[in-house]
Formats: C-alpha cells, structure tokens, sequence
C-alpha cells in the first residue's frame, strides 16, 4: 500500500479513535466525579439518593440520583456504551494500520528470535487470550480478593510486557499493553457491566427486588476500568516518546508508569491519607523514572593513551553511515520502497541538516536505536558507537 494512503487512513483513524476515545473517557470521568460530589437532597425525595446542581452553557441544570427500586423504570434510558465500542473498533484498526500492515515495520524488534508471522499471530492473541485469562480469574478466583487480585493482575501484566519486549519494538510493546488495557475496559462494558444492569432492570421491571450480587461484581469492573484509564492514555501517546519506550529495560518503565497513572487516578477518585500517599508516591516515582530514562552522557570523544592524543571521530567519518543507514528514508528522495516523502520531513542529505538533527539522532540511533525503522538497513552497533562519539565530540567536520 502506498505510504501516503497509509498516512491518510493513519490520520482518520487516528483522530476517530482520540474523537470516541474522549467521549468515554470523558462521560467516565463524568461519572466518577458526579458520584463523589451527590448531596442529600434539600427537599423531602424519598427516592432520590443525591442531587447536584450545576451551571453549563447558559443554564441551571439538576441532577437527581435515584436508586433501582421494585416496580419503577424511567421509559427512556441513555445508555453509555458505544463511546467504548468506537474507541476499541478504531483503534484496532489503526493498530493494524500502524503496526500490522507496511511489512510489520514498526512492530518488531529488529533481533527478534521468531518469524514475524510468529510475531504478527503473537501481538494479535495477546488481546483475546489477554480477556479470557483476565475474566476467568476475576469470576472464579479473585472475585472476593480484589487486593490480591490487583497485585496479582498487574504481576501478571508486567510479566506480559517483559515475554513480548524480547519480540516487539519498544513501542509496539506499549501499545499492545494499551490495547490490551483497551479491550479488558470494552470487553468489562460489554459483557460484565452491561447486562448486569440490564439483569438488575429486567427484574425490577417485573417488580422483583434485584439481586445486586452482579451488580458489585459490575462494580468492581467498572473500578479496574477506572483505574486503568490513566495507564492507558499514556500508553496511547508513549510512541512519542523514545526516552520512554526506547529504554533497556522498558517493561521496567512501562510497570512504573503503570503505577503512576493509578496512583494519579485514586487521587482524583477519592481524598483519603492513603490517595495522598498514593498521589505523592505517583509523583515521586514519576521523578524517579525521569532521571531513571535520562541517556547516559556518552564516553569521551577522544579517550588519551599516553601522550598520543586519540583521534576524534569526523564528519567525513560518519557521512557514509548516514547515507547507506538513514537516506534511504532520510533524504529529499528516498529511495526505500516504502517511505516515498522524508519522515517528519527529518532529511539527511547535508552536513548542515544532519548536525541540526544531531540531538534527536542521539536519541534515536545510539540511545534508543529505534532507528533506523525496524533496522531496516542493517545498521551495526559500532557505526552507532561512531555517531555516538563524533556527537559527544562536538560534531567534528
Ligand atoms: C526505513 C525508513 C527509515 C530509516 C532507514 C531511518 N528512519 Fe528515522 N524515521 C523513520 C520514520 C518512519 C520516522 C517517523 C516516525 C518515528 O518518529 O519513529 C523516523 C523518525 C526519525 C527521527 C525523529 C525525527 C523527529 O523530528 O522527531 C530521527 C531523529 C530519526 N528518524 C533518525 C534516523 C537515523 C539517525 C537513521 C539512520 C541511522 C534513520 N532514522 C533511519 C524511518 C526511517
């Protein structure tokens, strides 16, 4: 497929996916909040278990919480669930746009021990298979344990991420973590929340008191969705960030961040000592993984031997790298058979445009090495060593 058709249904996607992704998000965060802000009612409701009033565009608007009772069911409800569905719809496909189709490019970790259909077959199970394992334990296992259960779950996911970092490039593993998070939330809508309600409707309707036993356990979804929520949006915008995905050990990063989100998010939640605890330790670690991420200085350009001073490493030096590595994309016109227009315009074909890159190049090919895409162009560890040292040197002509 041409890569401008692919940018194109990249950006459609991709802004579907941020359109739907706000509006469940959003309504969720919503809820939350209306929930924790719900006052007695001021005047004698028998029904009404709280009420808040609020000002929006123009108006005065009244909200009123009424419990589930025998016998009563308002004739039309709003139901929330096609905010999650679009999210997920979108963005499964814009995870096959981005990481599936174009020869898998982004997806795999360049010195991967497994076929990459091995690889595409793995990346695509981890979402179904991820569910089953999930729901199963929360339903037989851990439905009356929920603090094992989280420590247990999130044990289990950190493990996840360190198998498929052996297979996946840094950023694929973030993003299918996140899509993981993404369909364990929509896969809790659609098939624990939802019909528990709808259970707990259906009976009232016939004038039965309703059992609330899966109601809790809806609950106790919806609160794994709550908290996964913070996780998952930095998991959405992480391929930005090469510090973060493009770490050694960035399983390590991914479970701090992880925690941080959830931190964050029982804060908003909740205003206990212990949410404080966990918004100051949120904080804490988040400092902790930015120094933890910060790119070693690199060795001294010119290591001294005796009296002989070493050679720096030149531009003359590492031209070639940069024409046989990185042109092939990196140029006014590349000659790769699937970027036809420079990446982010970021081009290489001068002295002048290569120096201008030269911190992000630091940061792509000899921290991260997430360049060149998929090393593609079968860069070796001592050419990344030598643009190391002619950066550290001072970008010597
Ligand atoms: C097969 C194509 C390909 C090759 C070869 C390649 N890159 Fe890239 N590069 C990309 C793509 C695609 C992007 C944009 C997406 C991204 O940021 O990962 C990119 C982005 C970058 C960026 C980020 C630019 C910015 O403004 O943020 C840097 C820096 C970079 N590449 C450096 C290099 C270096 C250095 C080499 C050679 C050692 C190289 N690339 C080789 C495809 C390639």
């Amino acid at each position: 497929m041409s890569a401008h058709l692919n940018e194109w249904l990249n950006l459609i996607l991709r802004w579907l996916h941020l359109v739907a992704g706000i509006a469940w998000i959003g309504s969720s965060f919503y809820f939350v909040w209306l929930d924790s802000h719900l006052e007695p009612p001021k005047e004698n409701k028998p029904d009404v278990e709280g009420e808040l009033w609020m000002v929006h565009s123009g108006g005065f608007y009244l909200v009123e919480k009424y419990l589930i009772k025998p016998g009563w069911v308002p004739d039309k409800l709003h139901w929330f669930k096609w905010e999650a569905t679009f999210t997920w719809i979108t963005g499964f496909f814009l995870l096959g746009v981005v990481y599936y189709m174009g020869g898998a490019m982004y997806l795999i970790r360049p010195d991967a021990p497994l076929h990459k259909h091995a690889i595409m077959a793995i990346g695509l199970l981890l979402l179904p298979v991820g569910w089953l394992v999930y729901d199963l334990l929360w339903k037989y296992v851990f439905a009356n344990a929920a603090k094992v259960g989280a420590a247990v779950s999130y044990l289990l996911t950190i493990g996840v991420a360190y198998g498929l970092s052996h297979i996946l490039s840094g950023r694929a593993l973030f993003i299918h973590i996140g899509a993981l998070f993404g369909t364990l939330m929509v896969a809790n809508v659609w098939m624990r929340i939802l019909p528990a309600q709808q259970k707990m409707i259906d009976a009232t309707q016939r004038g039965e008191t309703p059992d609330y036993t899966p109601g809790k356990r809806a609950k106790q979804r919806s609160m794994h969705n709550n908290y996964m929520t913070l996780p998952v949006l930095f998991m959405m915008v992480s391929n930005h960030f090469p510090s973060t995905y493009g770490n050694q050990y960035n399983w390590l990063v991914l479970a701090g961040m992880i925690l941080v989100g959830a931190g964050i998010r029982h804060f908003m939640n909740v205003r206990t000592p212990f949410s404080r605890f966990t918004l100051t330790a949120a904080i804490a670690g988040a400092f902790a993984l930015f120094f933890y991420t910060k790119p070693a200085d690199l060795p001294p350009a010119a290591v001294q031997q005796g009296n002989t001073p070493a050679q720096t490493v030149t531009f003359s030096q590492v031209q070639p790298i940069f024409q046989n590595r990185c042109a092939t994309c990196h140029s006014a016109k590349p000659t790769d058979d699937v970027f036809k227009t420079a990446p982010l315009g970021a081009m290489y074909d001068t002295p002048e445009q290569i120096k201008a890159y030269a911190d992000k190049i630091k940061t792509r090919a000899v921290v991260s090495k997430d360049m060149p895409l998929g090393n593609k162009t079968g860069m070796t560890d001592d050419e990344r060593k030598m643009i190391g040292e002619w950066i550290a040197g001072g970008l010597k002509d």
